[in-house]
């Protein structure tokens, strides 16, 4: 069996919040980290801190909503780098606005980031994954696909497409040795719940359980779990990280 670090592990949106721990933690463990970013800037950035706490990880550019950007991504990372072994689709935008305000664009915007993303990545990787009889696959999905949330229809529609989505192939793909997995944050202390205003934060956290937004690293350390070989028996699951906010 290969080790971690013969492992490869492409991780989308990788300059956010949830998408840095990703790749700090992984790279502790000792897995190859790629991780994809489509602003330069933010990378540049990215790759300055990680490279100072001896993170080793390359950073590949690509748009995950758009297919042939994936695959040209991809095609860099198997010829300069090797073959993707664990995907983890993390990348993800909010366009937050009650459905009657909400325009096409709006809702298109969501759709092709957070779900026709998750078609574009892993259909790139997918059959290298079937020929190699390996391969995991993560999807950052929300709280919000299971619970709903005002201001959210194009958001929460996304999210719940994952779910779909991974129970679908975790079943076609399981006799390969490929596992497929969903995880739904619930609210994590990112640049993207940190936007919102803070009479509103205070309001989420009074319905948290725990009493806190969770952190990044949390959600890393249930990644780390899942994609590690002793998780092969669990596939076409959910696991909600939500200190307690909502249980389905
Ligand atoms: N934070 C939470 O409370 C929470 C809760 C539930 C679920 N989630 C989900 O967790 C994931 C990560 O969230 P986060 O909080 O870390 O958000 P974040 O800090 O806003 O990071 C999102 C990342 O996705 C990237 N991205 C967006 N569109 C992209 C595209 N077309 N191509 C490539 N990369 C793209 C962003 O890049 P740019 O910076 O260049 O835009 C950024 O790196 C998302 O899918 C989010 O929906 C988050």
């Amino acid at each position: 069996m290969k080790q971690n670090n013969e492992r490869i592990a492409l991780i989308t949106g990788s300059t956010g919040g949830i998408g840095t721990a990703l790749c700090r933690k992984l790279s502790e463990d000792g897995y190859q980290v790629v991780g994809n970013f489509r602003n330069e800037e933010k990378s540049v950035q990215l790759q300055q801190e990680l490279d100072k706490t001896g993170h080793h990880i390359e950073l590949v550019h690509g748009d995950v909503s758009d297919f042939d950007s994936v695959g040209t991504m991809v095609q860099h990372i198997e010829t300069n780098i090797g073959p993707i072994d664990i995907l983890i689709n993390n990348a993800g935008i909010t366009r937050d606005t009650s459905f009657v305000k909400m325009t096409k664009a709006q809702w298109d915007e969501v759709l092709n980031t957070n779900l026709n993303s998750v078609f574009n990545c892993t259909r790139h990787v997918i059959q290298g994954m079937v020929e190699r009889r390996f391969g995991r696959i993560i999807n950052i999905s929300s709280i919000n696909a299971q619970k709903g949330q005002y201001g959210q229809t194009n958001y929460s529609t996304a999210k719940a497409g994952m779910h779909g989505f991974t129970k679908s192939l975790a079943l076609e793909v399981a006799k390969y040795g490929i596992t497929v997995n969903t995880i739904s944050p619930g609210y994590i202390e990112t640049e993207m719940v940190m936007a919102v205003p803070e009479n509103i934060r205070e309001k989420i956290i009074a319905q948290i359980p725990v009493g806190r937004l969770g952190g990044p690293t949390e959600i890393a350390e249930a990644v780390s779990f899942l994609i590690s070989a002793k998780s092969g028996f669990i596939t076409g699951s959910n696991f909600a990280i939500n200190g307690g906010q909502h249980m389905a």
